[in-house]
């Protein structure tokens, strides 16, 4: 699969909550090349040493405009420097990388929780708008700001939030099985925390609708080497990183 080493330029960021931030970058070659369900490494800079590639599913691609999108959290030393990027400062992008999503779908169903939202993001506006419907499910009504993302891609959103607080109260599998059963769906995409995936992967297998996962490991390479990221899957060890991240639930062994 092809990637390149390129040299974003940054467009500009956007808070999107109080701990979470969009960037959008000009790279050309990862926007010409980029498919729903790949991730890019980044690398930032502290003063001028580098630190290590950190990993960013894509979440939006303007093949148009030469740029991608990428959504984080600011919970370590390399996300919070990148919080600081401003417009026209350069970060060394490796991608794209990985197998991405199975987009063979009529009835697409994505379910997703936290920073699960952003691989899904690029996935519902490569199905286009209106075709796909999503679940989204967060702890309070604040972790669902990505309800602005979505609302133009998905019209149809079924919210779901632990407190109640937005949507039906409990996770998303306070909904799932109602709308599975309706047998609307013929894929279902999850990216979210593992008990979430898990779940969703036992009630798709229950209503024997296809399931494809986007597994999240600790990633040291990106790039087959180091094995940091492997995961036991059936009959076989997976590198997350270039087996993945997305597989099909079946080829899961542990989760
Ligand atoms: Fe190194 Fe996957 S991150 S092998």
């Amino acid at each position: 699969m092809p990637k390149k080493i390129v040299e974003a330029t940054v467009i500009g960021q956007r808070v999107l909550n109080s701990s979470t931030k969009l960037i959008e970058v000009y790279a050309p070659e990862l926007a010409e090349l980029a498919v729903p369900g790949q991730f890019v490494n980044v690398q930032v800079f502290k003063g001028t040493a580098p630190l290590l590639r950190r990993p960013f599913g894509v979440a939006a691609v303007n093949q148009k405009e030469g740029t991608i999108t990428m959504i984080y959290r600011i919970i370590g030393d390399a996300t919070k420097l990148l919080a600081e990027y401003c417009s026209g400062d350069k970060l060394s992008i490796v991608g794209p990388l990985g197998r991405g999503f199975d987009m063979n779908a009529e009835h697409p169903l994505l379910i997703g929780g936290g920073l699960g939202l952003a691989p899904l993001l690029y996935l519902a506006a490569g199905f286009g708008k209106g075709k796909a419907e999503i679940v989204m499910g967060g702890r309070t009504a604040d972790e669902l700001f990505w309800t602005k993302l979505y609302e133009d891609l998905c019209p149809v959103m079924h919210l779901t939030t632990d407190d109640g607080s937005c949507g039906t109260k409990g996770t998303v599998m306070a909904v799932l099985p109602e709308l599975l059963a309706s047998g609307k769906y013929d894929v279902i995409y999850v990216c979210g925390p593992v008990p979430m995936m898990k779940a969703v992967a036992e009630a798709a297998k229950e209503y024997d609708v296809k399931c494809q996962v986007s597994l999240e490991k600790y990633m040291a390479c990106g790039l087959g080497a180091c094995l940091s990221c492997s995961c036991q899957g059936i009959g076989k060890r997976l590198k997350v990183c270039t087996d993945g991240p997305v597989f099909w639930a079946e080829e899961v062994g542990e989760w």
